[in-house]
C-alpha cells in the first residue's frame, strides 16, 4: 500500500509526497510546505531532517547495520584494503584487479606534497593543534593544483592527489610538532605501512610489523564513511556553494575536530586519565556522567543514530586486544575502558537512553598503543574519512546541486527605531 502524508497548518491542509528509499526508509517531502502554507519545519540538530537522497552508505541505528555501497562493514573490514574501500565509495563498485593495481601505483606516485606545504607548516607555531595545521594545509593545496586537470587512475586528479597526500601531510604535521625532520614517502610500502614509516622512522616507535599496518588500514576502513554526519554534511554544504574541492574538504576537517564528533577519540583518553586520577573508580565516571549540570559526558558513548550498538565499536574492541597483545603493551587502560563500558551498560541511565560505546571508545587506546600522541587521533580519523567526504561531495555536485540554505524561526526583537548614542 502506498504511504501518504498529510499536514494541516491552520486552515490549510496539504497532501505531501513520500519518498521511499531502497531499504524502505520513508521521507516526507516537505518541499511545497512553505509555498502552500507559509510555515516551515523546525528541527534543531536535524534529528528528523533528511538533507538529501544518497546512494553511498546505509546505516540502521536500531539494528546496528553499516553498509558501504551495500557491502556490510563486517565483510569489508579484514578482506578489503583501505584503497579498495576508497574506490568502492568513490566509484560505487569494488575495483577489479587492473583498476586496483592502477590505483595503488598512482597513490604511490602522488604522495609527495607541493613545496609550499612544508613552508606553510614551518610558519605555524609549533604548538598549533594538528587539526588546525591539517585544515590550513588542505585548503592551500588548490594553490598548487587549481581546479585539477583530468583524471589519474580513473579518479579526478585532485581527489587522487589528496588521497595520496593526506598521510604525508599528517606525518609532516606530527614530525614538525616533535621537532623531527620530515621522512619522505617510501614507494615500496603500502598505504598504511608507508604512513607509519613516515610518522615514526628513526624513533623508538618505529615498527615494521605487518600486523600493525594491517590494523591501521582496517581502522581507516571503519572510519571511511558514515552518511550525513556533522563533517560530511559540512562538506556537502560548503560544496553546495560551489567552493572548490580542497576548501570543502578542509571545512570537513574543521567540523570533525570537535569533541562531540571526531575529537571524541582524544577526549576518551583524557577521560580515562581522569578516571585514573580518581583511583580508577569507574563508578565515579558513571556518576559524573549522570549528574545533570556536571557537563561531564562519557566520551565515546552515545550516538545520534546508533541506539543498539555501533558495529564499528565491536570490530575495534577486538582490534584493541590484538594490537595491544602484539605490541606487548600494558593493557591497564584497555581494562579500565572495558570496566567503564561494563559499568555504564549496567546502569539504568545509559540503558534507558540507549547509550552504547561508539567508534571512538576503543580507537584511541589502539592509537596510543601504536605510538600516536592524543592530538593526532582526530587526524587519523580524517585520513580514514576522506573517501566518504569526497564521495558525498561528488554525489552532491552530480545532482541538482542546489545551494544548502536552511531557514529559521526568528525569536528576536520586533522592529524598533534607532536610538542616537547621546540618548542611550
Ligand atoms: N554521557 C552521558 N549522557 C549522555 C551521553 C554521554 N556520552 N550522550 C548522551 N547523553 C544523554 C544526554 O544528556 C541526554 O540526556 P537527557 O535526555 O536526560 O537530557 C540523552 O542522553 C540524549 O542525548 P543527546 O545529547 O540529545 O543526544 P545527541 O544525539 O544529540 O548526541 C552525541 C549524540 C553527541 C554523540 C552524544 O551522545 C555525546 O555527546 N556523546 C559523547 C561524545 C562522543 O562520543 N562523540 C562521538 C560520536 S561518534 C562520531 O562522531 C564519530
Amino acid at each position: 500500500m502506498a504511504i501518504t502524508a498529510e499536514i494541516r497548518v491552520g486552515e490549510t491542509k496539504l497532501e505531501l509526497p513520500v519518498v521511499v528509499g531502497t531499504e524502505a526508509e520513508v521521507g516526507v517531502d516537505i518541499g511545497a510546505l512553505r509555498d502552500k502554507t507559509g510555515a516551515i519545519t523546525l528541527d534543531p540538530g536535524y534529528g528528523n531532517t533528511g538533507a538529501c537522497e544518497s546512494a553511498i552508505t546505509f546505516l540502521d541505528g536500531e539494528r546496528g547495520i553499516l553498509r558501504y555501497r551495500g557491502y556490510p562493514i563486517e565483510q569489508l573490514a579484514g578482506p578489503a584494503s583501505f584503497l579498495e574501500v576508497a574506490w568502492l565509495l568513490l566509484k560505487g563498485e569494488l575495483p577489479n584487479a587492473a583498476e586496483l593495481a592502477a590505483l595503488v601505483a598512482a597513490e604511490k606516485a602522488n604522495r609527495a606534497l607541493p613545496a609550499h606545504v612544508e613552508r606553510l607548516l614551518a610558519a605555524l607555531p609549533q604548538q598549533t593543534h594538528p587539526m588546525a595545521m591539517l585544515s590550513s594545509a588542505v585548503v592551500t593545496l588548490s594553490a598548487a593544483y587549481g581546479e585539477g586537470d583530468g583524471a589519474i587512475a580513473g579518479l579526478p586528479a585532485n581527489q587522487l592527489r589528496l588521497l595520496a597526500q593526506l598521510p604525508t601531510l599528517a606525518a609532516c604535521i606530527y614530525r614538525r610538532s616533535q621537532g623531527l625532520d620530515f621522512v619522505p614517502p617510501d614507494a615500496n610500502r603500502g598505504y598504511a605501512a608507508n604512513f607509519l614509516h613516515m610518522m615514526f622512522a628513526g624513533t623508538a616507535k618505529a615498527t615494521d610489523d605487518a600486523a600493525i599496518a594491517t590494523a591501521m588500514d582496517l581502522l581507516f576502513i571503519l572510519h571511511a564513511d558514515h552518511e550525513q554526519n556533522c563533517s560530511t554534511s559540512t562538506v556537502r554544504l560548503v560544496g553546495s556553494s560551489q567552493a572548490d574541492y580542497f576548501a570543502s574538504i578542509a571545512s570537513g576537517v574543521c567540523a570533525l575536530w570537535g569533541p562531540l564528533h571526531g575529537g571524541a577519540n582524544q577526549a576518551v583518553i583524557e577521560m580515562l586519565d581522569e578516571v585514573v586520577r580518581h583511583g580508577g573508580n569507574v563508578q565515579w565516571a558513571v556518576g559524573q556522567a549522570k549528574e545533570k549540570g556536571s557537563h561531564f559526558r562519557l566520551m565515546g558513548f552515545g550516538h545520534r543514530v546508533y541506539k543498539n550498538f555501533d558495529p564499528r565499536a565491536k570490530i575495534i574492541k577486538v582490534q584493541a586486544d590484538l594490537v595491544l597483545g602484539k605490541l606487548g603493551q600494558d593493557d591497564a587502560q584497555l581494562d579500565l575502558a572495558k570496566g567503564l563500558e561494563q559499568a555504564a551498560l549496567a546502569d539504568d541511565y545509559f540503558v534507558q537512553r540507549k547509550l552504547y560505546p561508539n567508534v571512538d571508545f576503543y580507537s584511541g587506546i589502539i592509537y596510543r598503543a601504536m605510538g600516536f600522541p592524543q592530538e593526532m587521533f582526530t587526524v587519523l580519523f580524517a585520513i580514514g574519512r576522506l573517501p566518504g567526504w569526497t564521495a558525498h561531495w561528488n554525489e552532491h555536485n552530480a545532482g541538482k546541486a542546489r545551494i544548502g540554505r536552511p531557514r529559521q524561526i526568528y525569536t528576536g526583537k520586533n522592529a524598533r527605531d534607532f536610538v542616537a548614542l547621546a540618548d542611550r
